[in-house]
């Protein structure tokens, strides 16, 4: 029935009904590039326009989508995109605070909610997962992925498509995803946004493709093509990734967009004038120009000089119709269209509840020194801190549906939480940033929360003079929203000083000092972690922040969290990584002791701060009896590898057990560790659980030199532990 409808529409289209469809200009309700779109309005009635996007509210998508369908010639409805990438107006954590709670299923479900309130809101089309792996913190769009793991953001990569779309874009609660940015944008040179791009098609395949494959086996219904060069073309423009890659190696069939813009950058990437490069991005796979208008205004042209096909042109605009028939478009223009179901399921108590609960499960203790935390509900209280008692920070960056100022802040989270138990007070203590230099360049640096009328001195006086009065003292500092996200990238990414400054004082009034760490991206820490005794990183934690900070500040919950990526003790041992490879000259020691003549630093030693997989927990597990089922593997069989789990504290948690394994020898050289599998478990206080895994030959394949996907026989080791550091280790053989 699709092919029949599709082709008897597209006889009836004109060439530039035909190019109308492959336009994707932006409302303005929500800005997100630099580039406007202009007399939106009339070029829809001339059906030139195949979809909106960033536009918000059931009354104007309707208005639009009116013109669409009753003023337009052929009467083609239009699909409505946006970015919602951590939920809609319910706000979940960060996409790299959600990937902390190494809970699929917890993932899964904000993009089930997410996709429920924004279908709810007219939009049927969302720019997420954004799933580019990234091992370097200084690119400020690390905070929208999962961190520096193939095969762990595969599984979220997974986990998000399958909550948007479930399996069925026909109902009008699911929200076609589109899986980006495709690809490698988050190995951008020196960690700047947009940056070059330059790598093996070994480290390609092996690590940083993986997750957009992920997705695509997932099912997810489109992709956006990235900014960045690969090895000298452009994303946009390549053919060998958009079609080869992405067509015929991996079987994708739906369609695939531009980002923001990114036909006409190929401009300045210096490969044509806006002729050739949108040919040229037609040519290699891209169905859907976003914004920039390159296809409406040029393919005509490109048609007559025999620069592109009408068939390629068909075939771009068959996908797109293919999306808008799957999405229900064709059968009722205005399925996603209901005053009333967005009433209803916007921003409901329930989804809150929800995003509190996912807040707390992806906040990672990384410090807790002679348990301080959790702490009491009693005596004196001090909150101090720029993030402390403010709201518009709290959902982080791309959250551009949620309503900023109905976040929970901290100071109310903790008033809320401790009632009248004890006496809370509070004080900025400084500026988000106190570097005027910064802001004399125009950045945004901090910006988005207002400088105070008085110096950083003045603030920290006060705020010190509060603290002292306090039986403890909960700092809520470090980045600000707008400091990580897209165009975010920094150098120094350590907490701004004037923070740093006011953390100083405040642990010299002899009081107690937990930091809660707010940040979009790993930081370097060094001090902190010397200094004070205990850190908890809440990312950007969603419209309920607040709450869930006090729920595990006091003990309501146990955090259970880990990372997903490594914090550096330096910016300049980025990029840094635990599954990277030994070198011939690996360290002889692991105590951080230099080595003449071997791989390592003069001034630093060669571990992050915090490992991968690293994160604490009120209780403490202790593993013990890591046993194989045998010390061989055969391609057909499994092997099961099973590990004692032990809580041995004080209260019941879960606990992530993650299993890694080296492959010693190669045919090409192989990561000195790289996680397999891993499960997350509750045990209760004084029990212990054996839990197990299976391994086959297939979870041990990687791409040879020749880019074919095997597995090779040989010694293996296998790790089991709490984090990539910390594990039992045993053998086995994978036998032929
Ligand atoms: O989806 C985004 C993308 O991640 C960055 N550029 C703008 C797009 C649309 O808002």
């Amino acid at each position: 029935k699709m092919d029949k409808t599709i082709d008897s529409l597209m006889d009836l289209m004109t060439l530039t009904e035909k190019l109308g469809q492959l336009n994707l200009p932006s409302s303005g309700d929500i800005t997100t590039g630099q580039a406007q779109s202009s007399n939106v309005a009339q070029k829809i009635r001339e059906g030139k326009i195949g979809g909106l996007f960033n536009i918000k509210s059931v009354e104007k998508i309707k208005n639009v989508q009116k013109i669409a369908v009753e003023d337009s010639r052929l009467g083609i409805p239009m699909i409505f995109g946006m970015d919602v990438v951590h939920g809609y107006e319910t706000s979940f954590p960060i996409p790299l605070g959600l990937s902390t709670s190494w809970d699929m299923d917890l993932i899964e479900e904000t993009a089930k909610m997410a996709a429920r309130e924004a279908t709810a809101d007219g939009i049927n089309w969302t720019f997420s997962p954004m799933v580019d792996l990234s091992r370097d913190a200084r690119w400020g769009r690390v905070s929208e992925g999962a961190g520096e793991d193939p095969f762990y953001n595969s599984q979220v990569a997974k986990a998000m498509v399958r909550g948007y779309q479930q399996d069925d874009l026909s109902r009008n609660n699911t929200l076609m995803a589109c899986v980006k940015h495709f690809a490698l944008y988050g190995a951008a040179e020196a960690g700047r946004d947009y940056n070059t791009v330059d790598m093996s098609k070994n480290r390609m395949y092996n690590v940083y493709l993986p997750p957009y494959k992920a997705a695509v086996e997932a099912g997810v219904g489109s992709v956006m093509a990235s900014f960045n060069e690969i090895n000298g073309v452009p994303a946009t423009g390549n053919k060998w990734l958009l079609t080869d890659v992405l067509r015929e190696q991996w079987g994708f069939d739906g369609f695939v967009v531009t980002d923001y813009t990114g036909i006409n950058e190929m401009v300045d990437h210096g490969i044509g004038d806006l002729q050739t490069v949108s040919a040229r991005a037609l040519n290699a796979g891209i169905d859907m120009d976003m914004v920039g208008e390159g296809f409406i205004s040029t393919l005509e042209k490109s048609l007559e000089e025999g620069k592109v096909s009408m068939e390629t042109i068909n075939t771009a605009v068959r996908r797109v119709l293919e999306a808008k028939y799957q999405l229900g478009l064709f059968e009722d223009p205005y399925r996603y269209l209901d005053e009333e179901r967005a009433a209803a399921e916007v921003f409901t108590k329930e989804n809150r509840d929800f995003a509190r609960q996912v807040a707390s499960q992806s906040m990672v203790l990384l410090k807790n020194e002679n348990n301080l935390l959790p702490l009491q509900k009693e005596g004196t209280i001090a909150v101090v801190g720029p993030l402390a008692s403010n709201r518009t920070n709290m959902a982080g960056t791309w959250s551009v549906a949620a309503p900023q100022d109905k976040s929970v802040s901290v100071l109310e989270g903790i008033k809320e939480e401790v009632g009248n138990r004890a006496k809370i007070v509070y004080a900025k203590g400084s500026n988000v940033s106190y570097d005027l230099e910064l802001e004399k360049r125009g950045t945004t640096f901090g910006k988005d929360i207002p400088r105070d009328g008085r110096s950083d001195e003045e603030l920290r006086k006060e705020a010190i003079d509060i603290a002292a009065k306090a039986d403890v003292i909960i700092a809520a500092i470090g980045e600000s929203a707008e400091m990580s996200g897209e165009s975010s990238s920094r150098t120094d990414i350590s907490i701004p000083q004037a923070q740093k400054d006011l953390l100083q004082a405040l642990l010299k009034t002899g009081k107690p000092v937990v930091l809660v760490l707010f940040n979009g991206r790993p930081l370097v820490m060094n001090e902190e972690d010397e200094t004070v005794p205990a850190i908890l990183d809440v990312w950007f934690g969603g419209t309920e922040t607040g709450s869930a900070i006090a729920d595990v500040l006091f003990g309501e919950v146990n955090p259970s969290a880990k990372l997903t990526m490594s914090f550096p003790r330096s910016v300049g041992q980025i990029p840094i990584f635990y599954n990277h490879k030994n070198t011939g000259r690996p360290l002889k020691n692991d105590k951080g002791e230099f080595e003449k003549f071997r791989s390592n630093y003069l001034d630093e030693r060669n571990e992050p701060l915090y490992p991968f997989g690293y994160g604490l927990s009120y209780t403490t597990f202790e593993y013990s009896d890591l046993t194989l089922s045998s010390d061989k593997l055969s391609p057909e069989d499994t092997l099961e590898v099973s590990v004692t789990v032990k809580n041995s504290g004080n209260y019941d948690g879960k606990e992530v057990v993650q299993l890694y394994v080296r492959d010693l020898v190669g045919s090409i050289t192989r990561p000195v560790k790289q996680l397999k599998c891993f499960q997350k478990v509750f045990i209760e206080k004084g029990e212990s659980k054996k839990v197990i895994f299976s391994i086959t030959a297939e979870d041990l394949k990687f791409y040879n030199n020749e880019l074919e996907h095997v597995y090779e026989p040989g010694e293996f080791e296998v790790f089991v532990g709490t984090d990539s550091r910390n594990t039992l280790k045993s053998e086995f053989e994978l036998i032929n």
